[in-house]
């Protein structure tokens, strides 16, 4: 019989492991997904979306699967699966690796402002007003109604829907990797003075972070949650090469 594995995804990072798990006939493996994006994109492997109901809920889940290994690959910024990870592997009795980014690095020439979350990120963006671009999660935007003096250029994966309450707002709907080139000619178009991201690590995103240090154009970055001490590890190989050492041959 194959290992039963549980990927908790919504990565880049977690398909690509999927993929290379369904390759190997030792493994039956499933990914779940938050269900935060309307078409999420296709996966190698049979997917759960939209979450089990708490820890309680993932645990039961695991056992009515019989899961051997869980790998938490979710957004760094996801810290509620990821504790809800770490207790369900605990009640469960199952082992639990985190396949986590690792965060980008202040470089020469960034002007990073570190904020520690999305209210602080509204309050750094200052009185006056300013041209804003926003590259949050939809659950994100709703505090930047209490800061109506910018303009904003919001890109997110799906539509917002409702629009935000802003006098002025445009949306851009669209879905990453973006490569450095195309982010600075859209930042010099809008003429964008600040950005507020999130510090998400990895390739897909870093074009706009790469973009801004270019241009001189100020970052609001929010900090990354605090999340669970978990065995882990930062690549797609490294992971394969523990999960590889923690099941047993069949
Ligand atoms: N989740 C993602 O895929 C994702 C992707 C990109 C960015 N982010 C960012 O992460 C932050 C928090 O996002 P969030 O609300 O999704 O995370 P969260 O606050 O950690 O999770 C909230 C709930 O969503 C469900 N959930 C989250 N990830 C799941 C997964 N991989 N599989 C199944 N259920 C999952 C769980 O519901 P139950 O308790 O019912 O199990 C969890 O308790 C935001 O800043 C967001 O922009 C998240």
């Amino acid at each position: 019989m194959k290992h039963s594995i549980l990927i908790l995804g919504g990565t880049a990072e977690s398909r690509q492991l999927a993929e290379r798990m369904a390759k190997d006939i030792r493994y039956a493996v499933e990914l779940s997904l938050a269900g935060r994006t309307r078409s999420p994109v296709e996966q190698p492997v049979p997917v759960w979306i939209g979450g089990f109901g708490g820890a309680e809920g993932l645990a039961d889940h695991l056992r009515q699967r019989d899961v051997k290994l869980m790998i938490d690959a979710t957004h760094p910024y996801a810290a509620r699966m990821s504790r809800n990870a770490v207790e369900a592997a605990r009640l469960a009795d199952i082992p639990l690796i985190a396949l986590r980014r690792a965060p980008w690095k202040r470089q020469e020439g960034d002007l990073w402002h570190d904020v520690g979350g999305v209210p602080q990120a509204v309050s750094a963006l200052g009185d006056s007003p300013r041209r804003v671009f926003l590259t949050l999660g939809r659950q994100e935007l709703l505090p930047f109604e209490a800061a109506p003096q910018h303009d904003y250029l919001i890109r997110s994966v799906d539509p917002i829907e409702p629009a935000l309450e802003l006098p002025q707002a445009r949306y851009l709907t669209s879905r990453g990797p973006f490569v450095e080139a195309d982010e600075m000619a859209l930042l010099q178009q809008n003429k964008i003075e600040v950005i507020v991201a999130k510090n998400s690590g990895g390739p897909a995103s870093y074009g706009k972070i790469a973009a801004a240090r270019a241009l001189g154009i100020e970052v609001v970055l929010i900090q990354r949650p605090e999340l669970p001490e978990v065995a882990s590890v930062d690549s797609v190989e490294e992971a394969l090469s523990r999960i590889d050492h923690i099941l047993p041959p069949l």
